[in-house]
């Protein structure tokens, strides 16, 4: 009598429905399993996915600007290490200074305000960018002043400000 209050209103025969359940389940072919583990998948990709980076609104002008910026910021930073590692130091550091260093700063302020990436970042994105444009600066200094050890030394420095900024800032 208790049994059935707990399971609530039945058929009568609770135990047996539950185990043709199982015998259902382990009778299911392969691709039946399958089909189950990809869905659990599924349901977890989105945890497994977030995204903990802070947004920062720009508008869509300064987005395009921002991520055209950033292509050519890799294909200078490619060229400074294919410089550095084949000694051509000088090259290096002035390739630093006017793609990455403090001399690239503000080459969009003759575009319309809403293009302009800077003003429109939190200032502590701005801050990772400033961060950035000094240790380019400072490489490049080095670099062109022939200081291969020192060069060296501060070329992690380059990657580290991108890395800093990517990990932290999302546009989208
Ligand atoms: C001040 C922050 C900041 C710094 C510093 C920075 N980035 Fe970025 N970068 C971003 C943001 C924000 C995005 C866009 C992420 C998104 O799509 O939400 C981005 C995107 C990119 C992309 C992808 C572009 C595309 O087509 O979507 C590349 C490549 C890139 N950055 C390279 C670099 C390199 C190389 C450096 C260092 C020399 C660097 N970035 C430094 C903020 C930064």
């Amino acid at each position: 009598m208790v049994f059935h209050l707990d399971v609530g209103p039945c058929d009568g025969h609770p135990v047996r429905r539950g185990q043709r359940t199982l015998a259902r389940v382990s009778r299911m072919r392969p691709r039946g399993l399958h089909r189950l583990w990809l869905m659990g998948l599924l349901l977890a990709g989105p945890a497994l996915a977030e995204d903990t980076r802070q947004l920062a609104t720009l508008p869509l002008p300064a987005q395009e600007t921002l991520r055209q910026e950033m292509l050519n910021n890799l294909i200078a930073l490619n060229e400074i290490l294919t410089l550095v590692a084949t000694d051509k130091l000088k090259e290096a550091g002035a390739i630093a200074e006017q793609q990455l260093g403090l001399s690239a700063q503000g080459r969009h302020r003759d575009k319309p305000f809403e293009a302009r990436p800077g003003p429109h970042m939190p200032p502590a994105m701005h801050a990772l960018g400033m961060e950035g444009h000094r240790a380019a600066s400072e490489f490049a200094k080095a670099a062109q002043a022939g200081e291969r050890d020192r060069a060296q030394a501060l070329l992690p420095n380059l990657t580290g400000a991108c890395v800093n900024c990517h990990a932290s800032w999302r546009i989208r």
